[in-house]
């Protein structure tokens, strides 16, 4: 059986981008459905990210699903960078004027904006199949699935891809139209999720010979850490013990001691810094991942996500109100500008704190210096800050 529906704003993918936009612009009166290929349940138990800025946290807040998150998220006003052994406190609250970050999952955040979309009647259609976007060169774009057995077509005024990295909207686009900025590291990281509780109050960051490590968390029962590993590692040759050691001795420090506990989820995820431009093509928008990767060490990808589809959202509802397309017409523009600062950003973490295979002995005294002086130069520290909780959105 054909299905055939409308809507104002067709999404694809129910991560970040798409259940934030689809909330916000039902909070503006636009309509929208959103289709995604994988299930309810796999999506609110994908363990990703955990480090919300205070732009997103407000946002969240703004929007009426911040409750839970303040009530379990943890808030954070520093962090440590440990080299040499030696921890050193960039203190967020003093160098950036009281802002701080939040600890709390990213699926623990799609949890609430799922079940706000439902208590809104909002529709998110979970595993549609065979997922296509049509005819967004001219003023009726469609998005094509097949659920339940129904091939159905959606038709839109304007499509956003939020279907990440791996999506379909990015690769829809003519080819000749978008030009693919991209650097690969040559490590990953291997995490993993501990029912131990957190070492330390806040995150760590570490550089050691043996390569980078991070002490992070999700609630004050459970750890989440990572360790630098080729990209290609094998996971099965990491046994628990072997992480543990590894851990012990990546993050090791005078009169400092990791608990370790049972390992709940482990997995590798490899890196890159991947930008297209532009994020727009005719009525197409893409958001998120599907047009830009970071590498992890920043905590940026889902922050950067959700920034998109506030300038998204803005843009949209302009033009419902008032018919100017001017902020859609600027949608890439104005979103790049803030991409490049954060790929910028993100890059200059990575580099800083990992060990990479072609470095000589002079990259690495460079590498001390570098933490060195972001530690000790107020100005240095100030960067960084400012950076970590978040740029101010355009
Ligand atoms: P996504 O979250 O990827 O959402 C896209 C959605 O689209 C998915 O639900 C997907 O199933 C759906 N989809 C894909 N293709 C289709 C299709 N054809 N049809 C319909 N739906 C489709 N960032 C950090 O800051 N810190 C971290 O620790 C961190 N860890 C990560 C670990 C992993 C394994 C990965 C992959 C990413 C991690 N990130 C992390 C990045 C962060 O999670 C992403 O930047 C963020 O999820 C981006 O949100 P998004 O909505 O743009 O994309
Ligand atoms: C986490 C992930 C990051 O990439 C990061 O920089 C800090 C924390 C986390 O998963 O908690």
């Amino acid at each position: 059986m054909q299905i055939s529906q409308r809507t104002q704003v067709g999404i694809v993918g129910a991560g970040p981008a798409g259940l934030v936009l689809s909330h916000l612009l039902y909070l503006q009166g636009i309509d929208s459905v959103v289709v995604e290929n994988r299930s309810r349940q796999y999506v609110e138990g994908r363990v990703r990210a955990g480090v919300l800025e205070q732009g997103t946290v407000d946002l969240l807040t703004d929007m009426g699903v911040g409750e839970r998150m303040k009530a379990e998220g943890l808030v954070h006003y520093g962090i440590e960078l440990r080299f040499g052994g030696q921890g050193h406190r960039i203190d967020f609250q003093d160098l950036t004027d009281g802002k701080g970050i939040t600890i709390y999952s990213q699926h623990e955040v799609l949890k609430v904006l799922n079940n706000a979309r439902v208590a809104t009647g909002g529709q998110v259609l979970f595993e549609v199949e065979n997922v296509s976007v049509h005819d967004f060169d001219n003023s009726k774009p469609k998005i094509r699935y097949e659920k339940d057995g129904n091939a159905c077509e959606l038709t839109c005024d304007f499509i956003a891809g939020c279907d990440g990295f791996h999506g379909v909207c990015r690769p829809s686009i003519p080819s000749g139209v978008l030009t693919e900025y991209v650097r690969e590291y040559p490590f990953g990281w291997l995490g993993i999720l501990a029912d131990a509780p957190p070492s330390s109050e806040e995150l760590i960051y570490t550089y050691h010979d043996r390569g980078f490590a991070l002490l992070s968390m999700r609630t004050p029962q459970i750890s989440r850490l990572y360790l630098q590993c080729d990209p290609d590692e094998d996971i099965d040759a990491w046994g628990d013990e072997r992480i543990w050691q590894e851990l012990q001795i990546r993050l090791s420090s005078t009169g400092w001691k990791l608990t370790e506990g049972p390992i709940l989820q482990k997995g590798v995820t490899g890196m890159r810094s991947f930008v297209v431009e532009p994020m727009q093509y005719g009525r197409l928008f893409l958001a998120g991942d599907s047009a830009h990767i970071v590498p992890p060490t920043g905590a940026k990808g889902l922050n950067l996500a959700v920034a998109d589809v506030q300038v998204l959202a803005r843009a949209l509802a302009r033009f419902y109100a008032t018919g100017n397309q001017c902020q859609l017409n600027n949608y890439s523009h104005n979103c790049l500008r803030r991409v490049w600062k954060v790929q910028r950003f993100s890059w200059w973490m990575t580099s800083m704190l990992h060990r990479f295979p072609d470095e000589n002995p002079f990259d690495q005294r460079r590498q001390l210096a570098e933490l060195d002086y972001v530690t000790s130069s107020r100005a240095a520290a100030k960067t960084l800050a400012e950076n970590y909780v978040g740029l101010p959105m355009q």
